[in-house]
């Protein structure tokens, strides 16, 4: 059940350029499950940001948000403190439903702010014992984060536009070069990375969350409407139907 509430902001910093980290406390950050956001409100602002959950600690009952500066409403909220609270609902959308694979080997592919999400997912996995290598893709080497977080869950690959950092050039170039083994995939990044990972992927298992493409996050902008792929005349919508989908699910 979402519900609406005033959370304190216990830790904030900056962890690369213009990407920022807001940890809040809250007796439902146990309930919120990896591939899921939360909708935070800002003042002189009608539409809530929703922002996909990167991390859970179940016993100091906090959340970890990601989120970088591409508006208003997020430059906003990048001047938050710890101390200040700031008005959320949660928990919103769909989850990476793992709870229901048999996984023994996963493959996470992210890009830009499409990664938070997956480390929720990658730490979640690796305690249920799964083997868990990861390929992220960032703009250039001071856009990168979580490289270390990721390398304490199994084997991480980073690769940068303007190889600044890493191997030059998408994750997709990376996935032909390492030849990962994995049954099941989950990805998370901007639409024309989706497109590339899942033409990629061809017909193997996966998983993709498309939150960068919420508005509203309500279900009343409809700019989040996507066509199913069995029956491209329907469509859903991510913030209430995903944001996670199956990766063959819906027409990108
Ligand atoms: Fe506005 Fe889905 S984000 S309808």
């Amino acid at each position: 059940m979402m519900e609406r509430q005033l959370l304190p902001i216990i830790k904030q910093s900056q962890i690369a350029y213009e990407t920022f980290e807001i940890v809040f406390r809250t007796s439902l950050a146990q309930q919120l499950k990896p591939g899921q956001f939360v909708h935070i409100a800002l003042p002189n602002h009608i539409l809530r940001r929703p922002i996909s959950v990167a991390n859970v600690n179940p016993i100091e009952n906090t959340f970890t948000i990601i989120f970088k500066i591409f508006g208003d409403g997020t430059k906003m909220l990048s001047t938050y403190q710890v101390g200040n609270t700031l008005d959320v609902i949660l928990p919103c959308g769909s989850h990476y439903p793992i709870e229901d694979l048999h996984v023994r080997k996963a493959l996470i592919v992210g890009g830009g702010v499409g990664v938070p999400p997956l480390y929720y997912l990658a730490k979640t996995l690796k305690e249920k014992g799964v083997d868990v290598t990861s390929i992220l893709g960032f703009q250039g080497k001071e856009h990168v984060f979580y490289e270390e977080k990721f390398q304490q869950l199994g084997d991480t690959h980073i690769a940068t536009n303007d190889g600044s950092y890493g191997v030059k050039g998408f994750v997709t170039d990376v996935i032909k070069q390492i030849e990962p083994e994995f049954d099941y995939y989950f990805s998370c990044g901007p639409t024309p990375m989706l497109q590339a990972v899942t033409n990629v992927m061809g017909d193997k298992q996966g998983f993709i969350s498309l939150e960068e493409r919420m508005g509203c996050g309500v279900g009343t902008c409809y700019a989040c409407i996507v066509p199913l792929k069995s029956n491209p005349e329907k469509s859903l919508k991510i913030c209430k139907d995903g944001p996670v989908f199956a990766a063959n699910e819906v027409v990108l």
